[in-house]
């Protein structure tokens, strides 16, 4: 039943994302990181799918995305295309694949395109305007990111929520603006109060998305990781895991036990039972089975 499912669900394209924000239908949108885990997202309707720099994180254990380049998110990118066959798929452009050049960052944005990616992302502002500008000139999807902007969390002084005041926010539509202007397809928002969400939905045309942004965007999105329980990365400083971060499941907890039971049981021979042996061909077994 679900292999019909899926055979008849369309694939998700930028179409169906703009006719979804202009019938104010919110997507659902989720990190993953390997062909399993888009399978499973795929499966379950996910509307984009992104392979995040977050797997620095995540999957790698390092304690911030920046350890991240081409070479690993090529090969993560490729499985997750693989699995998620009809969600959209968004690579996520590494640190330092696109401050460079606009030559850098269009050749690496296409590997994410070969790859099977429907699109990209980058973080920043003005700054990375004319890179966005180059990407989309050569035929790239390009989703910004703005409000905390995980590659510069050095500038930013720490994983800290932006856009507070006023202020921040009229600066936060400039610079959302800005990446609209230069050809961003959508953006993504991260880590701002409602209000300042509600503002750039607001005054911007493309559609906005949030990862702890409110409810006024046109879609959320969560870490699979902290989606499914299954984070194990540091926690200190002030990397927590977010208040927006709902838990839908405890699967980190079921797999440990997993692992538990699958250990008590060899060490005690209760695992294998007679179920899991194979059986000699007929005729080369001993006379007394026969
Ligand atoms: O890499 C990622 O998963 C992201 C989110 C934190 C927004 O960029």
């Amino acid at each position: 039943m679900e292999i019909e499912k899926s055979a008849e669900r369309k694939k998700v394209t930028i179409n169906t994302l703009l006719r979804m924000k202009a019938e104010h239908k919110k997507a659902a949108y989720v990190t993953a990181y390997d062909f399993p885990s888009a399978r499973r997202a795929d499966r379950a309707g996910m509307d984009i799918v992104l392979v995040g720099d977050s797997m620095g994180m995540t999957v790698y254990g390092f304690d911030n995305t920046l350890q991240m380049n081409m070479d690993i998110m090529i090969p993560h990118a490729d499985a997750v295309a693989r699995g998620a066959k009809h969600s959209f798929v968004i690579g996520d452009m590494p640190y330092m694949s696109y401050q460079l050049s606009d030559l850098e960052a269009v050749l690496n944005a296409s590997k994410f395109i070969r790859a099977g990616c429907s699109a990209v992302k980058c973080e920043g502002g003005k700054a990375v305007a004319p890179r966005i500008r180059a990407m989309h000139n050569a035929g790239i999807l390009v989703q910004g990111h703005l409000g905390l902007t995980p590659q510069s969390t050095a500038a930013l002084g720490g994983y800290t929520i932006q856009a507070r005041t006023d202020d921040a926010i009229s600066r936060l539509v400039g610079e959302a603006k800005a990446i609209e202007e230069a050809g961003a397809f959508s953006i993504l928002l991260e880590a701002v109060p409602p209000e300042a969400g509600k503002k750039v939905s607001a005054e911007l045309k493309i559609p906005i998305y949030g990862i702890g942004a409110g409810p006024y965007v046109d879609g959320q999105l969560l870490i699979c990781h902290d989606l499914l329980g299954t984070y194990e990365g540091k926690l200190s400083g002030n990397i927590k895991i977010p208040k927006f971060a709902k838990k839908y499941a405890e699967l980190g907890k079921l797999e440990e036990e997993a692992f538990r039971r699958y250990i008590e049981e060899v060490h005690s021979g209760e695992f294998p039972s007679s179920e899991h042996f194979y059986k000699m061909e007929e005729p080369e077994r001993p006379c007394s089975e026969r």
